[in-house]
């Protein structure tokens, strides 16, 4: 009897711990939320406005065509890839973020003329109000680094390379912060000159903000510097410059020009950062390059992927001296396309399975260790030297 009573109580003990815990509301992540804000797979954006900015640049404004989506946030200085289908060949360029990041309705893009380019005479000519666009996440990290980068920052810009400059000349503005930024502003000639009202009217009312440009076909009317922005240029311009903090937008090849002037102040490696998009003009003028080689040499590239199901291959011949993304974008008929974001060999979005033959890489392109490895290749900085078996069957 006395067993019966000590069950039945540790039971009612059990019963009334059990009814005591409280019910737990259904499971909502809001971290996934969060991310996913952060950083869609992809974002659908409407092109709202054009403005011409230069002879050869253009501004476009582009908006999140979905209300329920609004744009990804974005640290000032970062880009994003522009998906664009030119007569059935889709590819993707990057394009840095004009607008400030406190500005969350839409993103800014300076985009400009690109010599023997494909897709800028596209956008310049074509691009209409209204088109749409697929795009992916904000990428890239020339941004700024409180913990690293102090407060005393040059911006050195080339041409349209100032285009990331302005989201954080903006952004600094509108926080108001104690960062100084002096700015050294490559062009041809004052026409090449990107926002200069904006610019000029910021150095005269801020006074932790200063700008110069410097034109290397200047008339001879200009009262300013001119040439390139050398070692001279940036001792007698900038204050202190051995203590600041050094950021580089431009081409590939001022990239590396100034890197030298840069070096021959005894500016250390760690206070550079630098974005450079895109491949070299003439990539048979690389170090390293076989001179044996030349643009005329076609190489046969295999490519097996998966289709419906089914294991395909493709065959077609691609030039040694385009990047081997560009000729596989080319290829309308393949059913699968490579994801792309930098086009600089950067953002590894592209990595590629090389099962056999050779290919071109810049030496000034870093692979990660682990892709060499393994036989990963970034097509978008890789030029076939040799017949190439690839596969795709994981994309
Ligand atoms: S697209 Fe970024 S590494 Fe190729």
């Amino acid at each position: 009897m006395m067993e019966d009573i000590k069950k039945f109580r540790e039971v009612e003990k059990q019963k009334k711990w059990r009814e005591e815990v409280q019910e737990i509301p259904p499971y909502i992540d809001k971290f996934d939320r969060l991310n996913k804000r952060i950083h869609p797979e992809s974002q659908e954006l409407r092109l709202t406005d054009i403005k011409k900015l230069s002879p050869n640049t253009k501004l476009y404004r582009f908006v999140s065509n979905n209300p329920n989506n609004p744009l990804a946030v974005f640290r000032a200085g970062q880009y994003i890839g522009l998906n664009v289908n030119i007569n059935g060949v889709r590819t993707v360029r990057p394009y840095s973020i004009v607008s400030s990041p406190n500005q969350a309705a839409y993103y800014e893009l300076g985009i400009k003329r690109k010599e023997g380019g494909f897709v800028s005479h596209y956008l310049l000519d074509y691009a209409k109000l209204g088109d749409i666009f697929q795009a992916t996440e904000p990428m890239g990290q020339f941004h700024y680094n409180s913990l690293f980068h102090g407060k005393d920052l040059v911006f050195i810009a080339g041409g349209c390379g100032i285009t990331p400059f302005m989201s954080m000349i903006r952004y600094f503005t509108e926080l108001d912060n104690d960062i100084n930024i002096e700015v050294l502003y490559g062009c041809l000639n004052e026409l090449d000159i990107l926002f200069r009202e904006e610019l000029d009217d910021l150095s005269t009312r801020r006074e932790k903000f200063d700008i110069k440009y410097v034109l290397s076909e200047a008339h001879s009317e200009w009262g300013g510097l001119c040439g390139f922005i050398t070692k001279d240029i940036i001792e007698h311009n900038i204050k202190s410059f051995k203590e600041k903090f050094y950021y580089i937008c431009g081409s590939k090849d001022m990239y590396e020009f100034i890197l030298k002037e840069l070096e021959r102040l005894l500016i250390p490696r760690h206070h550079i950062i630098f974005e450079a998009f895109g491949v070299p003009d003439d990539v048979s003028k690389i170090m390293g390059w076989p001179q044996s080689l030349n643009s005329s040499n076609l190489f046969q590239i295999t490519i097996e992927y998966i289709d419906e199901g089914q294991n395909k291959e493709t065959i077609f011949e691609a030039n040694s001296t385009e990047p081997l993304l560009n000729s596989i974008e080319r290829q309308k008929d393949l059913p699968i396309s490579i994801k792309s974001g930098c086009r600089s060999g950067i953002c590894a979005l592209c990595r590629t399975k090389l099962l056999s033959g050779e290919v071109f890489v810049p030496p000034d392109v870093t692979i990660r260790e682990v892709d060499n490895q393994f036989g990963y290749i970034h097509p978008c900085v890789s030029y076939p030297i040799s017949d190439l078996h690839l596969d795709l069957k994981m994309i």
